[in-house]
């Protein structure tokens, strides 16, 4: 007999390990609910490929959760929910609910912070897109959105550079351009940004919010759960972590995104 829908996992996917803080966050907040992770590390990172391109995949590891039984797929990548999102939920269609990580953080704002400045920080597809800006707009609210990429900043945790000189003066060097200036909150648009958080806001010195983007999300798939009555009582049988392209590289890393090692499941989803 299938399980009762609100006995099926959540879905996460990510271009590679960062999504494990929105899952973290999730599992934190949503304690009886089984996670199906999947991250496409053999694509790493999304950040610099093109809208076709992440489509593409986003649909394919769609298939893969849809398969796996998913009563709701979480876009936990910055960069796949400004590229594929509008495209995953249409091809998906009535087999899941599909969640992304942008629409939770807009909302958020609109409600935190009409009529004030706020800045953007994330990968060149994400900040490109201008699907933040233009949901902003959407909100009439009359946010002024001040945007700015920093590819060089997922690379550099993921290396493991963070609470440290080199990482210091990266940030320093990105939040100081003249765009991201006089700002009331700053988002945190990209998976990795969330073990950066400290020293961005000892940058500001707590003049600026600093919006840890998985937070709000992990409240957003809760608040959806229970209004949708699809929210899990007890944890059922163990969250499993797929990758496209396995490394113990990749392993070691769960640590710094999960604040735990997790064990990663090679998923050939591309042989
Ligand atoms: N997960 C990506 C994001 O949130 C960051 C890493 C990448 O570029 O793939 O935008």
């Amino acid at each position: 007999m299938a399980p009762e829908i609100k006995y099926r996992p959540i879905g996460i996917f990510d271009s590679g390990i960062g999504g494990l803080t929105v899952a973290q966050a999730i599992t934190n907040l949503l304690p009886n609910e089984r996670i199906v992770y999947f991250g496409d590390t053999a694509h790493l990172p999304y950040g610099d490929k093109s809208t076709a391109a992440i489509q593409a995949y986003a649909v394919k590891i769609c298939d893969l959760l849809i398969k796996q039984n998913c009563k709701v797929i979480l876009i936990a990548c910055n960069s796949a929910s400004a590229a594929a999102y509008e495209l995953v939920k249409e091809y998906v269609g009535s087999k899941a609910k599909v969640l992304n990580v942008i629409d939770p953080i807009v909302s958020y704002i609109g409600h935190t912070y009409p009529g004030k400045t706020i800045g953007l920080i994330g990968t060149k597809q994400t900040v490109n897109s201008n699907v933040y800006r233009k949901k902003v707009d959407e909100l009439d609210k009359s946010i002024d959105l001040k945007s700015q990429a920093t590819p060089l900043l997922a690379a550099m945790i993921e290396e493991g550079f963070f609470n440290d000189s080199i990482s210091e003066s990266v940030i320093h060097t990105y939040l100081s351009d003249p765009n991201l200036q006089h700002i009331e909150a700053l988002i945190l648009g990209c998976t990795h940004y969330p073990l950066i958080k400290k020293q961005i806001e000892s940058f500001y010195k707590g003049e600026v919010d600093v919006l840890d983007a998985s937070l709000i999300v992990a409240q957003h798939v809760k608040d959806y759960l229970e209004a949708n009555n699809l929210a899990s009582d007890k944890l059922i049988g163990d969250h499993t972590f797929y990758v496209s392209d396995f490394t113990r590289s990749f392993e070691e890393s769960t640590r710094i995104f999960f604040k735990r090692r997790v064990h990663l499941e090679h998923y050939p989803l591309w042989e």
